[in-house]
């Protein structure tokens, strides 16, 4: 792989498509004869430009949700559509492959794998992306910056050679966020990412976010915090399982 020029190319939508639509989404969880309705008819539609974050008390369902849109969880109803395409009812390979090829989740250091350094967890999310988009096909890209250029822009191109565990907090989250984009998704992901994150840093998460989704990604991120919440094109708000009216 010729990493420090290689583009990425990276699925796109037929216009008026949105990047994810979600459309009356349940989520029972059913513990013997005890049933958690944590989703209750969830609908969704987030454009590939669009920072949206979700939020609500504890327990109204937004990590359910992401859990939904990124197809590791699988709705018990409802239909969930990325660039057009179903991700739910398909086969777990189907998901995998669509998740890997379309979709970036950032956790905060939860998608960073332990034992590769930062530049080896960059290269191993871009590869698994190309090998989703190989067996896709190759007819819905377009190019997207590389994984070198993706962490130079966050301001880890020098940790390239750290290990997670050597990074500060800021540098972490920093650090999935690009691991997150190394694949040039189309959709990120993101389940409360500035959570252990001082205001600064999370300030400048923040502008990072909103520059992902100027750059024509749908960025969806799930938040308690005010900051995120003001920093985003829409706030969608989860209570009991429902998006509550605006
Ligand atoms: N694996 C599971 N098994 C059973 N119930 C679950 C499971 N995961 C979530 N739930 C329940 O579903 C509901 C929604 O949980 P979820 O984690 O989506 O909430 P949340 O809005 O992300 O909360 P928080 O703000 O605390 O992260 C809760 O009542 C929770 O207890
Ligand atoms: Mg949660």
């Amino acid at each position: 792989m010729t990493a420090t020029t290689a583009q990425t190319s990276t699925t796109v939508t037929a216009p008026g498509t949105p990047a994810v639509a979600a459309e009356n989404v349940y989520r029972f969880y059913r513990s013997g004869d005890e049933e958690t309705l944590a989703l209750r008819g969830v609908s969704l539609l987030v454009q590939a430009d669009e920072f949206v974050v979700i939020n609500g008390p504890s327990g109204s369902g937004k990590s359910t949700l992401l859990a939904c849109l990124t197809g590791a969880d699988e709705p018990s109803g409802g239909s969930i559509r990325i660039a057009g395409e179903r991700i739910n009812h398909r086969s777990q390979k189907d998901r995998d492959r669509i998740r890997a090829s379309s979709i970036g989740v950032m956790a905060q250091s939860g998608n960073l794998v332990s034992h590769l350094r930062i530049r080896d967890n960059l290269r191993l999310a871009a590869h698994l992306a190309d090998t989703g988009r190989s067996y896709q096909g190759a007819a819905r890209t377009r190019t997207a910056p590389s994984w070198t250029a993706t962490a130079e822009e966050l301001g880890i191109g020098q940790r390239l050679d750290a290990w997670p565990e050597e990074l500060s907090g800021g540098e972490s989250a920093r650090a999935a966020l690009a691991v997150a984009l190394a694949a040039g998704p189309l959709v990120l992901v993101a389940d409360e990412p500035t959570g252990e994150l001082d205001a600064h840093t999370e300030a400048s998460l923040i502008e990072q976010l909103r520059a992902v989704a100027a750059r024509g990604v749908a960025v969806i991120v799930a938040s308690h915090s005010d900051a995120v919440a003001a920093g985003a094109d829409r706030v969608v708000r989860l209570n009991e399982g429902q998006v509550v009216p605006s």
